[in-house]
């Protein structure tokens, strides 16, 4: 009785040991068959400068427009219902209040007068409760350039390919959230 157990314990050692002799072969081969090309640190990353010392490599800002609001031309939406790009000098506007500067033009009974964008009215509404907060922009809204960003002169590093579609023409200037926000949702 023995006897048998410890022969099967033997043989199953045996397996065990001639497995991982397999296997370590196996690991050996692909090891030495497919070395990965090396690159050298200057040839890592889009900036082709050693990573371990970026002092030579500043950051470009780039260069934003002077051009004061009135003067100034409105960029194409990059896509349905985005957040429009400001076309105009905002310098001298920052830092932005809960009332603010842009408000002072954008707000709808305002931009009558400035010839401004209308701020819409999403950000006239509490969008979580739905509630209409009676002509007052939203408390989540008044940081603007949380979305809407000036736009810089540079040559990007990588190309953006993106083409926005549009199902209306009006959409590649004016936006119209509030109307089909709730588009293709079932209320009974
Ligand atoms: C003195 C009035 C004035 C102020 C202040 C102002 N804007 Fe404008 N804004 C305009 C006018 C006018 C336009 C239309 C383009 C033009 O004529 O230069 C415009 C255009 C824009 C647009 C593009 C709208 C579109 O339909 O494409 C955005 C976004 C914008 N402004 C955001 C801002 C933000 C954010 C601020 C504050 C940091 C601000 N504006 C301050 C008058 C103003
Ligand atoms: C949380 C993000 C967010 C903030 C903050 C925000 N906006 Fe917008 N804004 C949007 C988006 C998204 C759109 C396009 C969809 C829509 O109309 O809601 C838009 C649209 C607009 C438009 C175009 C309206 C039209 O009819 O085409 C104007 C003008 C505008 N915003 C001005 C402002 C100003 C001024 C502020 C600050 C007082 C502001 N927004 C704050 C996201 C934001």
């Amino acid at each position: 009785m023995k006897s048998k157990r410890t022969s099967w314990l033997l043989a199953a050692v045996s397996v065990t040991i001639s497995l991982g002799l397999l296997f370590s072969c196996a690991q050996t081969k692909t090891e030495t068959k497919a070395m990965p090309a090396s690159y050298t640190e200057e040839e890592l990353g889009l900036r082709q400068e050693p990573l371990y010392d970026e002092s030579k490599t500043l950051p470009v800002h780039g260069e934003t427009t002077s051009k004061e609001p009135g003067e100034s031309t409105k960029y194409e939406r990059s896509f349905e219902n985005s957040p429009p790009l400001i076309p105009h000098d905002i310098s001298g506007m920052l830092p932005l209040e809960k009332d603010n500067i842009c408000m002072g033009c954008h707000m709808p009974e305002d931009a009558v007068f400035s010839g401004a964008t209308p701020i819409p009215s999403s950000h006239l509404i509490n969008l979580t409760t739905g509630e209409y907060l009676r002509g007052k922009l939203d408390g989540s809204r008044f940081n603007c350039l949380q979305c809407h960003v000036i736009q810089t002169t540079l040559s990007p590093a990588v190309q953006n390919i993106f083409k926005g579609e549009f199902r209306d023409e009006k959409g590649r200037y004016r936006s119209n959230l509030l109307n089909i926000l709730n588009e293709g949702v079932k209320s009974e």
